[in-house]
């Protein structure tokens, strides 16, 4: 059986058992949130040599540290881990707007106590003060000290009930980041956007089309925000009347289920984007939220020929969907 060491201790593993749940089940309080390798919280450093897949998309440089994601290397062998604040030391802040705007989408602004050099479209790690943490992408422009979150309320979910049903006003929260790679950058600059949320995932797409107005970009910016019902959709009034201020930007609410209504789509999105027609060649894709639906949108856009270089998604993913 492998032995685990981490500050002094050691821990004897269980069979397949990941370093990650080594550690908790020994009682140690270790950030973590999607299990899945995306959202960096569990990030710990070795100096043993881990698999592959513990580092799959981790920078060079942190790669070389000896940095891993814990939840997804298995105590396959001995090792010693040790503390990392590599997805940034962890920033306060204060909750100073809390705005339901649907029967389950939570909008949070929270003033930071210090700057956080981030990009519109990245995700932070939110830590609750018992140390629960759950990723959430920043719907605001990049570097604000305001940030912006947008949160749905999923049956049962331990952080999105609280953020939902709460009243936050003025509590404080812990955050660490910045983290992702959905993001504007300057080889985009001659691109169009096709942006594509479902559900929350029109969060990060929010920040990243309030960013490219903001900073003069030249290209079409086409955003699809998908929802299950017309009611799933929010911000519906506030992205009409953009798309009537700026002729480059257009936008598509999409429903799923129920009756038909002016000024929205309904059907499946993904049927809709197979329709929809766009510059292949030079066009940026962006696709967020629900996981299956990412996929599904991601693949779609592929088969029509869009090169994968220039597909960036974010997969709202679950501890407890894996
Ligand atoms: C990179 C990244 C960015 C994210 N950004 C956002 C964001 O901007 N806004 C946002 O609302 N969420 C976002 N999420 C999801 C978020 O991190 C949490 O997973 C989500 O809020 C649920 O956490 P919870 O503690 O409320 O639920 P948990 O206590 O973790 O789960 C409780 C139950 O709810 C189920 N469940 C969890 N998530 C979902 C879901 N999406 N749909 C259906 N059932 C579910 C679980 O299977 C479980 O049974 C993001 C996730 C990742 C990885
Ligand atoms: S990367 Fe390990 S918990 Fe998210």
């Amino acid at each position: 059986m492998a032995t685990l060491t981490y500050k002094d201790r050691s821990f004897q593993g269980q069979e397949s058992e990941t370093i990650l749940d080594c550690l908790i089940r020994n009682g140690e309080k270790i950030p973590h949130s999607c299990k899945s390798g995306i959202c960096q919280s569990c990030v710990m450093k070795t100096n043993d040599p881990v698999d592959l897949v513990s580092q799959k998309g981790l920078k060079p440089t942190k790669k070389e540290a000896g940095l891993f994601y814990t939840c997804q290397q298995s105590l396959n062998k001995d090792f010693e881990v040790f503390d990392s604040h590599e997805s940034g030391p962890p920033i306060d802040g204060e909750i100073i707007s809390q705005q339901r705007v649907s029967s389950s989408v939570v909008i949070l602004k929270i003033q930071l106590d210090s700057p956080l050099e981030y990009k519109a479209g990245q995700f932070v790690n939110v830590f609750r003060t018992d140390q629960l943490c759950r990723s959430y992408s920043l719907a605001s422009v990049s570097n604000n000290q305001i940030i912006e979150l947008h949160v749905r309320k999923v049956p049962e979910g331990s952080m999105s009930n609280w953020l939902y049903d709460s009243n936050l006003l003025g509590q404080k929260i812990t955050l660490s980041g910045p983290v992702g790679e959905c993001y504007l950058t300057q080889d985009m600059e001659n691109d169009d956007l096709l942006l594509i949320g479902v559900g929350t995932g029109l969060a990060p797409l929010y920040g990243i089309v309030h960013e490219a107005i903001a900073n003069g970009f030249k290209g079409k910016i086409t955003l699809f925000h998908g929802g299950l019902r017309l009611e799933s959709l929010y911000l519906v009034e506030e992205l009409k009347n953009l798309e009537q201020t700026h002729s480059q930007f257009n936008y598509f609410p999409v429903y799923l289920l129920g009756e038909s209504k002016e000024g929205f789509l309904q059907g499946d999105l993904v049927e809709l984007l197979k329709k929809h027609e766009f510059d292949l060649k030079n066009t940026t894709v962006m696709v967020c939220g629900d996981p299956d639906m990412v996929k599904k949108l991601k693949q779609t856009v592929f088969l029509k020929g869009v090169s994968s270089k220039k597909i960036f998604s974010d997969a709202f993913v679950s501890n407890k969907k894996v």
